[in-house]
């Protein structure tokens, strides 16, 4: 059985407001445990077993859930931040607004980074896709500003050193376009493992600069290409079925 939980936190967690509106709803009977108006928000109930209704809806208990984000330019991947939008304001902000509030981000995009990025309550499934040991798969596309050296595919291939002395694990590199050669190109990359701006570094090693990039897949979950950037969706079954097999 689920570990007894408080009424407001329970609530709170399936998305039905802030621990006062919730008090306040309580205190107007409009919350049923059982059958009966509960005014005590912090009682504890089963969830799962208790039944709870918010106005006359009954309030179904979800353990997980799990949201793929085209995150956009400008949101930083975190629950908080005292200077800028977080990828969980956005979703909050989204057509359904009422998410429950213990969601987070699987792992860190950069602020000006773009694509796919996990949003869940399940640390089990967000350990095992971020844990080094697991070597999930990650890909990127990558607007390179520079040239790059002819070999950098096989430089990457080895497993290269950035600048600071950290070594990364082999990588794979593939050109997608020479736009203008010496000024920029389009690549996609797969990188293993998730070291601070790996991407970034991997390319300052190279002595380019990445202008701009987007996350493409994680592990055998790829990004929704009918998202458009700041726009979510709960994954599929089996979505999660594959991201669990990691
Ligand atoms: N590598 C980077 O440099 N930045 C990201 O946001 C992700 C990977």
């Amino acid at each position: 059985m689920e570990k007894m939980i408080r009424l407001d936190k329970f609530l709170a967690d399936m998305g039905k407001g802030s621990r006062s509106q919730i008090r306040e709803a309580a205190r107007k009977g409009r919350i049923l445990v059982n059958g009966e108006p509960e005014k005590k928000t912090e009682r504890k109930i089963a969830p799962g077993m208790d039944q709870v209704f918010l106005d006359g809806i009954p309030v179904w208990y979800k353990k997980y859930e799990y949201y793929m984000l085209n995150k956009p330019q400008g949101v930083v991947s975190a629950t908080e931040d005292n200077l800028h939008r977080t990828v969980v304001d956005l979703l909050g902000e989204g057509p359904d607004g009422d998410l429950r509030r213990d969601l987070f981000p699987v792992g860190r995009l950069d602020r000006d980074t773009e694509g796919l990025l996990i949003l869940t309550n399940d640390g089990e499934l967000a350990h095992k896709l971020l844990s080094p040991k697991n070597h999930v798969d990650k890909v990127y596309y990558a607007q390179v500003k520079g040239r790059l050296p002819a070999d950098a595919a096989a430089v990457m291939a080895e497993g290269m050193t950035l600048k600071d002395g950290t070594r990364v694990m082999p990588a794979r590199l593939e050109k997608i376009a020479l736009q203008n050669p010496g000024e920029w190109e389009e690549i996609r990359l797969t990188i293993h493992e998730g070291k601070f701006h790996q991407v970034k570094r991997m390319f300052e090693a190279l002595d380019c600069q990445v202008v701009y990039l987007k996350r493409l897949s994680m592990g055998a979950l790829c990004l929704d290409e009918t998202l458009k950037p700041g726009e979510y969706r709960r994954l599929t079954e089996e979505e999660i079925r594959l991201l669990g097999g990691v």
